[in-house]
């Protein structure tokens, strides 16, 4: 008997429909909410409406691509937190509605372990134990992972994630959200040498983002003040500044939790392991420190359903399933 599961995701501001067969990702349909580019950062109200008025039409499209009926579904899956609870509810309901009408069983994800396990939907996947650093909008973290569903957190960000940086970054220099992409791009054509942000220092393998954050609104401010035009006409040098100190501050604490793990299997996951900076210094460090490093494909670096498909698939196997009477966990942990 084949495994065949349908999975959602709709924790933040992409409404996304995978099916997944025996392992094998079959469509990972994902719908992007446009409406919050002139917000500067998700509006939560309207990522749920949006969420509402994708979810039909990006099932019916995963299922119809797939060319599956409903009754062939061994489970349907939905990511169950951490996100925004508004968001997670239209999902979760979803999901509920149809283990329920369909009789099927209902398996919960989490969204962090999910952005790990996007490793293993394609080849070359990382072996065990591996160390992770999962960047994104809402989380930095450095996960020691030693089994598909046995991972630990030995590190993660005080305050703000290296994606809010990237964002919060990206709006002071006028840019639409989110900003990330477009300081990856215009930092390709500067100097990250030209500014400085000091990196904060933070105890063990925990980081800090709010200092370097303000730091740069600072900087902005004052060069602002004595030349008007000065974003304007340093822009590529100032992407790519800010981007080099980021990025030296996620490198300083992995190769820091690689040598004390003493582990040489590395995985980037996440929206910002999309970072074409991250990618090269991260494969920079590869002859110095005698890593593997593995690098999600592009598609599955930012949110989408095709990695909750994946972690359903695994716990599927645990015969991890949940009842109807579960909620969203806008907090989740694991
Ligand atoms: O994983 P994700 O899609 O959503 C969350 O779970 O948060 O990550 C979104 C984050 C945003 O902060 C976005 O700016 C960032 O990933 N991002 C990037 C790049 N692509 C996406 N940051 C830097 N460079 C990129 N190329
Ligand atoms: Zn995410």
């Amino acid at each position: 008997m084949s495994i065949t599961i349908l999975a959602l995701e709709s924790s933040c501001d992409e409404t996304s429909a995978a099916v997944i067969r025996d392992g094998v990702l079959i469509t990972n349909v994902i719908a992007t909410q446009t409406v919050h580019e002139n917000y500067g950062g998700v509006v939560p109200e309207l990522a749920s409406r949006a969420h509402q008025q994708n979810v039909v039409p990006v099932v019916h499209q995963a299922l119809s691509k797939a060319n599956i009926r409903k009754s062939e579904l061994s489970a349907i899956a939905f990511t169950q937190g951490p996100g925004l609870l508004g968001a997670l509810l239209v999902g979760t309901s979803f999901a509920k509605a149809l283990a329920l009408s369909l009789k099927k069983p209902l398996i919960a994800v989490n969204h962090m372990q999910a952005h790990i396990l996007a490793h293993f939907i394609e080849d070359p996947k990382p072996a065990f134990p591996f160390l992770c650093l999962t960047v994104s909008g809402g989380h930095t973290q450095l996960v020691l992972v030693e089994d598909y569903l046995k991972m630990e957190i030995i590190g993660q960000t005080r305050d703000d994630a290296v994606g809010e940086a990237f964002d919060k970054s990206a709006k002071l220099l006028g840019l639409t959200y989110p900003g990330g992409p477009l300081i990856d791009k215009y930092a390709r054509e500067g100097n990250p040498l030209s500014f400085s942000f000091p990196p904060s220092e933070m105890p063990g393998f925990d980081y800090s983002f709010s200092g370097i954050k303000t730091a740069i609104l600072y900087f902005l401010r004052d060069q602002t003040k004595r030349d008007a035009n000065f974003i304007q006409d340093n822009l590529y040098d100032i992407c790519a500044s800010i981007q080099h100190s980021l990025i030296n501050m996620l490198l300083d604490k992995l190769i820091k939790a690689a040598k004390h793990y003493k582990i040489s299997n590395i995985a980037i996951a996440g929206g910002v392991s999309a970072n074409s900076g991250l990618r090269a210094a991260l494969q920079n460090l590869v002859p110095a420190y005698n890593w593997q490093v593995y690098f999600p494909k592009f598609e599955y670096c930012t949110d989408n359903a095709a990695m909750i498909a994946m972690a359903a698939h695994f716990k599927y196997i645990n015969e991890e399933f949940c009842s109807l009477e579960v909620s969203p966990e806008p907090r989740m942990k694991f």
